[in-house]
């Protein structure tokens, strides 16, 4: 297919890896911030052919033989784990890996955002807050000053991360949820929907409820 859309204006093209419900924001949010063509690879290809309006092109190894024709590649998978691995991939790769920050999201020109991030509608990050590679900022979230997140951490929509509070690599913080300042969230936490985190929470741990406390399963 050609680059190049009717005059001499180069159409920039975007693979997103991940085909769930997630990669149609993902999309979305490119749409919105000027990508103009859009290509969606997904391991359950060529079962799933459409993603929205999106076509399913290829799955994973399809898009590895292909990366020279993308200007952008970002992995759109809602599973922190399984994110983490396909981004690992695509870095050895050498892919062109971007990210995304929706044009109504608010991001500090003094926070810092890794590659492979993307940020929908209504996101704030203030001053000096480090987002990590991969991380999810969903819809409405907010990620106060001097917040470090870890690599493939996942924001739900709406959630409210006060100053000064790191949370680590592959944690998940539910819709809703509320973090008070200071606290220390450790690797591959789940804080459930609604939450309060009012005290630390250390590795591997899911917590619910106001305050939160520790469920067992
Ligand atoms: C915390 C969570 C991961 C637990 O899921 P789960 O392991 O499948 O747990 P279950 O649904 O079996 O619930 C186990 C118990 O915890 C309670 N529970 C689950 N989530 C809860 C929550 N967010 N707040 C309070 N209690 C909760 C259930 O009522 C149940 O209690 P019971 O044993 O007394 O009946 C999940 O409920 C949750 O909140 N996920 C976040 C969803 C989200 O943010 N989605 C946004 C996507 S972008």
């Amino acid at each position: 297919m050609s680059k190049f859309s009717g005059g001499s204006v180069p159409v920039k093209t975007l693979a997103i890896l991940g085909g769930g419900g997630h990669a149609k924001v993902v999309a979305d949010t490119a749409q919105c911030c000027g990508w103009q063509s859009i290509e969606i690879f997904d391991d359950r290809w060529p079962s799933l052919q459409l993603v929205g309006p999106w076509p399913v092109v290829g799955d994973t190894s399809d898009l590895l033989l292909r990366l020279q024709t993308f200007e952008g590649v970002i992995v759109a998978i809602g599973n922190n784990e399984t994110r983490r691995l396909k981004l690992a991939e695509l870095i050895k790769a050498q892919a062109p890996l971007i990210s995304l920050i929706h044009p109504a999201a608010t991001i500090s020109r003094h926070a810092s955002i890794g590659a492979g991030v993307v940020a929908f509608a209504g996101v704030v990050v203030n001053p000096c807050a480090t987002i990590g590679d991969g991380a999810i900022l969903n819809t409405g979230c907010s990620i106060d000053h001097d917040c470090v997140l870890g690599e493939c951490v996942h924001i739900s929509p709406g959630a409210r991360i006060a100053g000064s509070v790191n949370v680590g690599p592959l944690s998940w913080i539910g819709i809703g949820a509320s973090v008070k300042q200071l606290i220390n969230i450790g690797s591959n936490v789940t804080v459930g929907a609604g939450a309060a985190v009012v005290n630390d929470i250390g590795d591997d741990k899911t917590v619910v409820g106001v305050p939160a406390k520790a469920l067992d399963i």
